[in-house]
């Protein structure tokens, strides 16, 4: 069915550029080739992260018509932001003109002609960076009987002195079975705790669910503090991501004595090979004017009841739960309840019947109380999700939409740079809404066997959900390299009771 579809879909996209054929010679790969250096080669290149080259004539004519049915579709250049998402760097890279695809279907309409031979454009040299990986390769395996595996790298900076990291990349050794990976900045005690970490299992690594697993989860409110302030998120990568340069005039500080954790969360759906993830960052002198980054998280709870008509016995709410604490633990099972609490709701803001579940929403709304500047913006969620949004001050005179992806692709995730930065002021509201389906029929697939439907809450696992806005923000002019403590913090108290509660 959908193969027919797409053909009409093409029929119709070429019936409708018929017109203009016989106005002058038709296009050859001379005319579309400018388009598919410009907007497609960063991926389809030797070594990109697409299953083939568009950068010779040769490979534009062996895929014009699967050229010509994404372009029109709009799947290629993939770009999930909607155009009521604030104006993001790079949108014009991803999104194809109305005369650009006219040329794409006329010059595939007329045969896909080479013409006069164009030289193939060089493809961008790879940048110079500090390359940091762990020891050897890191097989993995479901670290508590499910199909996930959290798994933590030391990775170590050995820096002259204090840098700003401008640009992380992370190169994944297998990105089929990455679900995400972050790199988490470590100084202190933390930091020699994961030297501990590290050699107790002779550079292999350990479990790491959650955090980076550094005592976060030990020593209640003081722990949970250092979680903030002492893991920082240096980088982090996710499917489909493209984005490695931090906004312009800002950096991630690094000081010279901290180290990197890598944390990988494998998901291990597809078939598992061993991995050796990679991180390439580029730095410049702490003494550099800029402004330091942090990443700050704003999750929603997720409530998602089963479809009317399903039965499973984890269609009950506490039956999920003590699943949730069976597999990751008991403080992992109390997050849902630290959502509620964070986001001031109750579980009877929830509905308990969702019909076929095909729309439950969540959202959650949080204060800033203090000054900062809002350079990047991501959203995340799993496998249900369908629709998510991040706004400033919603519902009133000042309200923004900074990110809204209305067709929601596990695949594509990335964070994106603001094309001009948002200054929020104490008391702006941020709100992060998330929509899922639910449904029996967009249960995930594991192996070749969909899911049954269940009750469904946030959690680490792939099949489990999340609604999550990350924020990259502005935490002030550094004076020196020192490190200030985030310095914007939310409504006095919230996270570290937050924290305490659940593992963010
Ligand atoms: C950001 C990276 C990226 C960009 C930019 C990009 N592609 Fe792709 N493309 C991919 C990846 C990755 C795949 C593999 C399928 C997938 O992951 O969805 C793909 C797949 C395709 C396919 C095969 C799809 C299929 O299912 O048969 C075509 C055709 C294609 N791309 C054309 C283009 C064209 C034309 C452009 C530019 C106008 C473009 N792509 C831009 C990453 C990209």
């Amino acid at each position: 069915v959908r193969l027919t579809a797409i053909l009409a879909l093409a029929a119709a996209a070429l019936a409708v550029v018929t017109p203009g054929w016989g106005e002058g010679d038709p296009p050859t790969y001379a005319d579309v080739a400018p388009i598919l250096q410009d907007k497609c080669a960063s991926c389809h290149m030797k070594g990109g992260i697409a299953p083939f080259a568009l950068t010779s004539a040769r490979d534009a004519v062996a895929h014009a018509q699967d050229i010509l049915r994404m372009t029109q579709l709009g799947a290629m250049p993939p770009w999930p932001p909607a155009a009521d998402s604030s104006l993001l760097v790079g949108q014009d890279k991803r999104i194809l003109t109305a005369g650009e695809k006219d040329v794409i279907a006329r010059w595939v309409a007329a045969g896909a002609l080479v013409g006069t031979p164009v030289l193939a454009p060089k493809p961008a040299p790879a940048a110079p960076g500090l390359t940091l990986a762990p020891a050897g390769t890191y097989t993995p395996h479901a670290a508590v009987g499910g199909i996930d595996d959290y798994h933590c790298f030391l990775l170590l900076p050995r820096l002259a002195s204090d840098v700003f990291v401008t640009s992380a990349r992370v190169i994944p050794g297998q990105p089929s079975i990455v679900h995400h990976v972050i790199l988490f900045e470590e100084s202190g005690a933390q930091a020699a705790l994961a030297r501990q970490r590290d050699r107790a299992s002779h550079g292999r690594g350990w479990t790491c669910f959650g955090g980076p697993n550094l005592g976060e989860l030990t020593g209640g409110v003081q722990a949970a503090q250092d979680t903030l302030t002492h893991s920082r998120w240096l980088g982090v990568w996710v499917p489909g991501k493209a984005t490695n340069d931090f906004p312009a005039g800002t950096g991630m500080l690094l000081p010279k004595s901290a180290v990197v954790v890598l944390q990988i969360h494998y998901n291990l759906i597809h078939p598992v090979r061993p991995d050796r993830t990679r991180a390439v960052l580029k730095t410049v002198p702490a003494t550099t004017p800029l402004r330091p980054l942090e990443t700050m998280l704003f999750p929603a709870p997720v409530e998602l009841p089963c479809p009317a008509g399903a039965t499973g016995a984890l269609c009950s709410r506490d039956a999920a739960l003590r699943q949730e604490a069976r597999a990751y633990g008991q403080a992992a099972s109390t997050i849902p309840f630290g959502l509620l609490y964070l986001c001031n709701k109750q579980l009877s803001d929830y509905p308990r019947q969702v019909g076929a579940g095909t729309s439950i929403s969540t959202s959650c709304d949080r204060r800033i109380s203090q000054p900062a500047t809002i350079y990047g913006v991501g959203a995340h969620m799993h496998l249900r999700g369908v629709d998510i949004k991040v706004e400033l001050n919603p519902g009133t005179p000042r309200a923004a939409t900074l990110l809204h992806i209305p067709a929601w692709n596990f695949r594509w995730q990335d964070i994106y740079t603001l094309e001009t930065p948002a200054a929020v002021e104490p008391g702006d509201v941020v709100r992060v809404s998330c929509r899922y389906d639910n449904s029996a029929a967009n249960q995930p697939v594991v192996g070749d066997k969909r899911l049954a439907p269940r009750y469904v809450l946030w959690g680490e696992g792939t099949t489990d959900e999340m609604c999550l806005g990350a924020l990259q923000v502005g935490a002030g002019i550094a004076a020196d390299a020192t490190r200030s403590p985030a310095a914007i913090r939310l409504a006095p108290g919230s996270w570290s009771r937050l924290l305490a509660l659940c593992r963010l």
